[in-house]
């Protein structure tokens, strides 16, 4: 299929990365018809998304980190290159965002974004509470014609995902049942770092901690995802990170909405970390291809009793169904 064409059908890909879309970008908008793209964030995960992307126009790059920004400019040296995300997302040419920061900024970066007509790519999880997704979900709806936005749930686009909701919908357990789902990392709780000394002059630490409550600077906070999820202000859990592509996989093959019930426990709840182990579950009612079923969830160690060990891994989704004869 000609480039042009595959525009037109809604697809732009990149090695593992895919911008969906739903009939705005016009083929030959572009120069080379290619997407003007800005990159929000371009270390860490950013870095893997702006080499997925490196193909489109990258017309702009913008992180905190001084450093990490100089580095990905010399690759893309035609892109303006910003600190501050709100200034990047009014560069009038910019077509399509990938948000790659951390996830207490994503709704953020998203709202503004569609707000201005662009497309996203969005990390997972889209959002750091309900609110932050429901006016995410707000701003989508109002572009909804105009736009593409993809999450980085990027398995969802695997083989394996889609052949595991093939054969629950087809039937192949039976009448499903229930789905628990597990991640076994198991997270450090406790209060929030202390003070430690001014931020290195590379890192606009105002603008990394954007949204958020004030807190002082600890090195302690960098370090990737792992060193800052289990804080509230910035992440929300491994249900929240893990979870985002665990539970997918669970909500895909049983066509879940909204549940009925839920039900959670946990280690004991600090204000400013998640708990160093969860568990969780939720009643979904029946739909028009299978009966009502349980949804579990388990973290920091805490697993389903697993029916063999084949099925002994440290996060992985089990699927229960019943077949009659
Ligand atoms: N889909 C996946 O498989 C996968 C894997 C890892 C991480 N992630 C997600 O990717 C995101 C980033 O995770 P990470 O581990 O790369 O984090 P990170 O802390 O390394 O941050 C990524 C980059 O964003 C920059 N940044 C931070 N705040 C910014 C801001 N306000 N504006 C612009 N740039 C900013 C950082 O300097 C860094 O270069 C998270 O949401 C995480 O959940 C997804």
């Amino acid at each position: 299929m000609k480039r042009r064409e595959l525009l037109k059908a809604g697809a732009v890909a990149g090695a593992g990365l895919m911008v969906l879309r739903s009939g705005i970008l016009q083929a030959g908008q572009s120069p080379g018809e290619k997407l003007n793209v800005a990159v929000v964030g371009v270390g860490g995960r950013g870095g893997s998304n702006l080499g997925d992307v490196a193909g489109e126009n990258i017309v702009a790059l913008c992180d905190v980190n001084s450093q990490t920004l100089a580095k990905a400019a010399e690759r893309f040296p035609k892109a303006q290159t910003y600190a501050d995300w709100r200034k990047c997302l009014e560069q009038k040419d910019i077509e399509a965002v990938v948000c790659s920061t951390p996830d207490h900024t994503h709704a953020f970066v998203n709202v503004w974004a569609l707000n201005r007509g662009k497309s996203v790519y969005c990390e997972k999880p889209l959002a750091n509470s309900v609110h932050e997704a429901r006016a995410v979900r707000e701003a989508y709806l109002k572009q909804k014609d105009k736009v593409a936005t993809q999450m980085g749930t990027q398995i969802h686009a695997s083989d394996n995902y889609r052949r595991m909701v093939e054969l629950v919908k087809g039937g192949a357990i039976g009448k499903v049942q229930e789905a628990r789902v597990w991640c076994s990392r198991t997270p450090h709780g406790g209060d929030h770092l202390p003070a430690a000394g001014d931020p290195p002059p590379h890192l606009n630490w105002d603008l990394w901690i954007g949204p958020s409550p004030m807190h002082p600077y600890n090195p302690g906070y960098m370090g990737g995802c792992l060193a800052w999820n289990p804080f509230w202000d910035f992440g929300s859990g491994q249900i929240g990170d893990m979870g985002s592509h665990m539970m997918d996989m669970a909500w895909w093959a049983l066509d879940l909405r909204f549940p009925t019930t839920c039900k959670a426990e946990g280690s004991p709840v600090s204000a400013d970390t998640l708990p160093t182990w969860l568990t969780a579950e939720w009643d979904h009612p029946a739909n028009d291809w299978r009966p009502a079923v349980k949804v579990y969830w388990y973290d920091g160690g805490k697993k389903p009793g697993v029916p063999s060990k084949v099925f002994n891994r440290d996060s992985d989704a089990m699927f229960k169904g019943v077949i009659y004869k």
